[in-house]
């Protein structure tokens, strides 16, 4: 039998987990979620579900995969109760839902790198978007998205990817950052920055019961909670990591971009009198593209920008796509680049109604988000919190000699705050669903 890869290095992990969390769900979505909930009263929500329920969840699907050192689906298996494969497989086929529809997205960035360059939107931003969302062109690109995607996991070549994901934290850092303080200096650039920072109580009350699962929801989404991801990426890690440290680190980048993007989107739009509301799932296309209109080079700006967030959406989407190819390909002994362009196909057919209507890929996203995620995230919490939890305990301590010792009052969190807290995200996303 071969013996079971781990990573190299501890940051080998963190770089590919930080690859996983960072993408679309920070640059696409976490705005313009922002801007649908109200927005410095979803930040507020957001930051304490990332606290309080994402990093105790992120820590659970750490465990999980640490402990059982296999596939996500086989390790419930593993840890003795085979019954529970189905979170495992509820992850993975959340993945394949989700990644339907984050290739559409995907494919939008690559119209923004041509567009970029040929200043196709600088005329009318808002225009442009709403032209090149939706159509003929949309279900082309999210093909060519998926080409991509599917290419890089058929040749097995994520190595290549890891290298990118390296210089991608960084760089997108280093642009939004300069981004955000171009967009500071615009005038009514601090309505938008109110907007964003300044949180008002009443609104959070009158709008608790849909502010609050976006938020978690948008939480689980943006760590790559309920997918099996974490769960594979963590059974390849060594054993003497803090699994505590890492959770936290990983929280820590993921949230740091996500406030990045909405300290750019915000004052750009507010500057140019575009109404958050409005802007929708444009937020970021066209708050950016604003910009980059006014900006000496914004071209080439702009190519650069679009670029590393086609770097970043990559190294989500391969992971996405890896853990349903990874599984069938130890289980059914078929050879990776068939699976991989098998599922490839299927998921093209899949992602054609959100590239030829924004209004499906809001239906795939609202499925995914409030049902998919706070079903399969309630199911692992439970499964860590009450059924394995003397194990899950230990894995935490694992590596953790020398350092506060966490573990019992993290057990606690899973077993009632965070198990009711995504249940009751269920709860309210099941009702929206419904209404
Ligand atoms: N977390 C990623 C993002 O924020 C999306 C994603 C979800 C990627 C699940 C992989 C798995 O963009
Ligand atoms: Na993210």
């Amino acid at each position: 039998m071969v013996e079971r890869e781990t990573w190299a290095t501890r940051i080998g992990f963190l770089l590919a987990s930080i690859g996983s969390a960072v993408g679309l769900g920070n640059i696409w979505r976490f705005p313009f979620q922002t801007a649908e909930n109200g927005g410095a009263t979803f930040l507020v929500v957001y930051l304490v579900a990332v606290l309080v329920i994402g990093i105790p969840a992120i820590l659970a699907e750490l465990v999980v995969g640490r402990r059982a050192n296999i596939n996500a689906i086989t390790a419930f298996e593993k840890l003795g109760r085979p019954n529970w494969k189905i979170a495992g497989a509820l992850g993975v086929f959340t993945g394949f839902w989700v990644l339907s529809y984050y290739s559409v997205i995907g494919g939008w960035v690559l119209r923004y790198i041509g567009a970029s360059a040929t200043g196709g939107y600088v005329d009318d931003p808002a225009a442009y978007f709403g032209a090149v969302s939706a159509g003929p062109e949309a279900v082309a690109l999210h093909a060519v998205f998926l080409g991509l995607t599917v290419g890089i996991v058929a040749l097995g070549v994520e190595d290549g990817i890891e290298l990118a994901t390296k210089f991608m934290v960084p760089s997108v850092v280093v642009l939004m950052i300069g981004l955000a303080v171009f967009g500071a200096t615009l005038p009514n650039a601090g309505e938008g920055f109110a907007y964003f920072l300044a949180p008002d109580v009443d609104v959070l009350v009158a709008n608790l019961g849909s502010v609050v699962p976006a938020a978690v929801g948008q939480a689980l989404f943006s760590l790559s909670l309920g997918f099996s991801i974490m769960i594979t990426y963590a059974s390849y890690i060594g054993e003497d990591d803090n699994l505590v440290v890492d959770g936290a680190t990983i929280a820590a980048f993921n949230t740091f971009v996500g406030v990045l993007a909405g300290l750019i989107v915000f004052p750009l739009l507010f500057a140019e009198g575009v109404s958050p509301d409005t802007a929708g799932p444009g937020a970021i296309f066209i708050s950016v593209p604003t910009a980059l209109g006014e900006l000496p080079f914004g071209g080439a700006v702009g190519v650069v920008f679009f670029f590393i967030v086609l770097i970043a959406s990559l190294s989500s989407s391969i992971s996405l796509l890896e853990v349903v190819v990874s599984y069938l390909v130890d289980s059914y002994d078929v050879p990776r680049p068939v699976v991989a362009s098998g599922l490839g196909l299927v998921l093209f057919v899949l992602g054609v109604p959100s590239a030829w209507d924004t209004d499906w890929l809001g239906w795939f996203d609202a499925i995914a988000v409030n049902l998919f995620l706070p079903l399969t995230v309630s199911l692992v919490v439970f499964f860590v919190g009450w059924i394995v939890a003397g194990d899950a305990v230990d894995e935490v301590r694992r590596g953790a000699e020398g350092l506060p010792d966490l573990s019992t009052l993290w057990l606690w969190a899973v077993r009632t705050v965070v198990l009711l807290a995504v249940l009751g995200t269920l709860a309210l996303g099941v009702l929206e669903l419904a209404t």
